[in-house]
């Protein structure tokens, strides 16, 4: 079994594509256990600190959850609570949550602050959302792409849309599998040059092309699997209404899903925005699994915990 014993969880690039097939397998045997009512608490004592910048719904709650049913407890601490809020430096906060929790959970702004954050720390840190990834989020999409598609290696997925964090994060786990990526986004929307540097490394070892285009057309053609988020993300409030006009020809609907193969998947990480970029129609519709995907988000996470402190 996987284990990550007393490491951090900031990005999949430091994860090997071996222990992200050995979380994928602890989280559908975790899923099972669930589903089978048997209980199961090996974090029995164990504490999460959970620190947001940000709001959430879907890592709040699942890790929370997580925690609970591995017989652990999280606290949710909102930063603006925090001595944080007051100018305590990330360092101190390190330092002081090191002597009482057993790993520190983080969704910020900066990704520099998530990473001052873990070199501080004497525990595990994960990362909960920064502006540059969301390591959480692409591992329960990795699970939910396999439970639908029975194979992940060889499979072409499509981004559609801004080229930001959750983008990042889909590059490096398609690369990590071997399954094709292409983000189709505005000019100036790309991903960060560091993500698609290292996913095309990692894709030289594991067989995956990775690309970027401007073409929303081109990049879904022939796809397995569909994916988009929000044009505006937290933090970029006050762009919201350029990015309404800039993203238009980005949107994911009933004529663009045209091209992808027959029996493709939609996924969003959620929130969604129906209207903006994506259709009613097409999350709403029989081939989208957001769902099911949002719902992986607590199997995938439970893996992730048993795996840093077990
Ligand atoms: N997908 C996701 O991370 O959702 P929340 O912002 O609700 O946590
Ligand atoms: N890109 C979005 C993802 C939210 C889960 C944001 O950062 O707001």
């Amino acid at each position: 079994v996987v284990s990550l014993k007393g490491k951090d969880f900031l990005t999949l690039i430091d994860i090997s594509t071996e222990d992200i097939y050995d979380l994928l397998a602890l989280a559908e045997e975790l899923k099972q256990k669930q589903l089978a009512g048997q209980s199961h608490a090996p974090l029995a004592g164990k504490t999460l600190a959970m620190i947001f910048e940000k709001p959430s719904t879907r890592t709040r709650v699942s890790f929370e959850v997580g925690m609970t049913q591995l017989g652990g407890s999280a606290l949710y601490l909102n930063s603006s609570d925090l001595q944080l809020g007051r100018g305590e430096t990330i360092a101190d906060t390190a330092r002081v949550l090191s002597q009482y929790v057993d790993a520190i959970m983080i969704r910020t702004f900066a990704h520099s602050k998530l990473e001052e954050l873990a070199a501080y720390a004497t525990i595990p840190v994960i990362n909960g959302l920064t502006d540059d990834d969301h390591p959480c989020q692409a591992l329960a999409d990795l699970l939910t792409i396999y439970e639908v598609k029975k194979t992940l290696k060889g499979l072409k997925l499509a981004y559609v849309g801004d080229g930001n964090n959750v983008a990042n994060a889909l590059m490096i786990a398609a690369a990590k599998v071997g399954m094709d990526c292409v983000i189709a986004c505005p000019s100036g929307y790309e991903p960060k040059e560091k993500y698609i540097d290292a996913a095309e490394q990692i894709g030289k070892q594991t067989g995956a092309a990775v690309a970027v285009t401007h073409d929303p057309v081109e990049a879904v053609a022939n796809a397995d699997v569909i994916y988009t988020d929000v044009w505006t993300s937290m933090g970029q409030e006050q762009e919201s209404e350029q990015r309404l006009t800039v993203f238009q020809p980005f949107q994911v609907n009933g004529e663009l899903v045209k091209h992808a193969k027959q029996d493709y998947l939609f996924l969003h990480c959620l929130p969604a925005h129906r209207g903006e970029e994506v259709t009613a129609e097409v999350i709403d519709g029989p081939n989208s699994f957001v769902f099911q995907q949002a719902g992986n988000r607590l199997h995938a996470q439970k893996a992730v915990l048993l795996s840093l402190l077990l």
